[in-house]
């Protein structure tokens, strides 16, 4: 077992045309530098360096791996390399832009657009901190956001399997976007994982525990609801296998109940449904609902929470749900019925996916990799 905490690139170390200014960040598998390439431009340099497996001391350049651990840190190398390599084909506001990936010292670099930013982990944790929580309309306008991004992920073939608020930057313009797509190695029309993707308690979903394949848009989807979940309640839900015995999910949601629309925490339960083809399916179909989301009477503004002994807001109310699209409507209808005790809608065993997919077939065999 290698050290810890590996000994990152020493400042001002030229590499590859880009200047290391100094370590930004470092974590189980990777360091990240900001850098300046030829231009001046700033960059963020992300380095394969997986402390599980290698070691590097201070004033050493490359890393030393044991012989035992070489096949797993070149598997975990090429994965790294995969990564950039589909993510440099990626071009989208709200994902992280990838400019150039090359080899040196042994290992892989990342070359990034630097972001000045924060991630979601650390505004969520602010807002706890401040005794405030995240609003609805953030919440709302980040995840259309970051839906957008996903949603081209997507469509190359690839899952981001890692969805978490630490993983969502937020640049310093409030825009959002999807960093760290460690495990987007997974392509979408793999039967079995080849390899087994790592995930995160609580953010993951209940068939990343099962290693058994399975994996699709609606387990990205399960973690979007978890993040909208963590921004909610400033803690991830309850990890997924845990639910599987003995979910406790339904308490929060109860709890939650007047400080977010309605139709938004319908949306995260939807998400957060531990049998995957009862989910949201795709992006595009969560998107329909995220989109069309209306504010519930538990935010409107009191004047018209009044006028609802008059039946008018019932009224408005109705026409609203009318309008969501048909997919949710089922689901609400479905887990209304199997809700009584407002209990999170798990059913399983039922046909319900079919008909919660509405016009998209749940599992349809995507097309090979790009
Ligand atoms: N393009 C970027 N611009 C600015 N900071 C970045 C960028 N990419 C990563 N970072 C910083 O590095 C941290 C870790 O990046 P991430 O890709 O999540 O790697 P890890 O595998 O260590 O989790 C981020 O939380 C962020 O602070
Ligand atoms: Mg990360």
């Amino acid at each position: 077992m290698a050290a810890q905490n590996n000994a990152p690139l020493p400042d001002g170390l030229e590499i590859a045309g880009y200047r290391i200014v100094k370590k930004i960040a470092s974590g189980g598998f990777s360091i990240v530098y900001l850098a300046y390439d030829g231009d001046g431009a700033a960059v963020a340099i992300k380095e394969y360096l997986p402390a599980a497996l290698v070691q590097r001391l201070p004033g050493q350049l490359l890393p030393t791996v044991a012989p035992a651990d070489l096949p797993a840190f070149r598997t975990g190398l090429k994965c790294f390399f995969d990564e950039a390599r589909a993510l440099a084909g990626i071009h989208h506001p709200n994902v992280v832009s990838v400019r150039n990936f090359f080899r040196a010292h042994e290992t892989v670099y990342m070359v990034m657009a630097y972001e000045s930013g924060d991630t979601l982990q650390d505004y969520i944790a602010r807002q706890r901190s401040r005794n405030s929580r995240v609003g609805e309309a953030f919440i709302r306008s980040v995840f259309v956001q970051l839906l957008k991004g996903l949603r081209t992920v997507h469509a190359q073939k690839l899952l981001h399997l890692d969805l978490k608020p630490a993983n969502i930057y937020l640049r310093t313009d409030g825009s959002p976007m999807l960093l760290d797509f460690g495990a987007a190695r997974q392509t979408l029309n793999q039967d079995l994982p080849t390899l087994t993707p790592m995930y995160t308690p609580g953010y993951a979903a209940p068939e990343l525990y099962d290693k058994t394949g399975g994996l699709g848009p609606w387990s990205d989807i399960y973690s979007i609801g978890a993040a909208i979940f963590a921004c909610m309640v400033g803690a991830p839900p309850q990890p997924a296998d845990q639910r599987r015995s003995d979910d406790k999910m339904a308490a929060h949601f109860v709890q939650l109940q007047g400080q977010y629309s309605a139709e938004l925490l319908q949306l995260v339960r939807w998400c957060l449904v531990l049998e995957p083809l009862e989910r949201p399916q795709s992006l595009f179909a969560l998107q329909k609902v995220l989109a069309a989301l209306p504010l519930s009477l538990a935010v409107l503004p009191p004047v018209l929470a009044a006028q609802q002994a008059e039946g008018i807001p019932a009224r408005m109310l109705a026409r609203l749900r009318a309008a969501l699209p048909q997919a949710l409507r089922r689901w609400l209808g479905h887990g209304a019925a199997n809700a009584s005790a407002g209990a999170v809608a798990s059913t399983r065993g039922g046909n319900v996916a079919t008909t919660v997919a509405g016009s998209e077939s749940p599992r349809d065999p995507p097309a090979t990799r790009q």
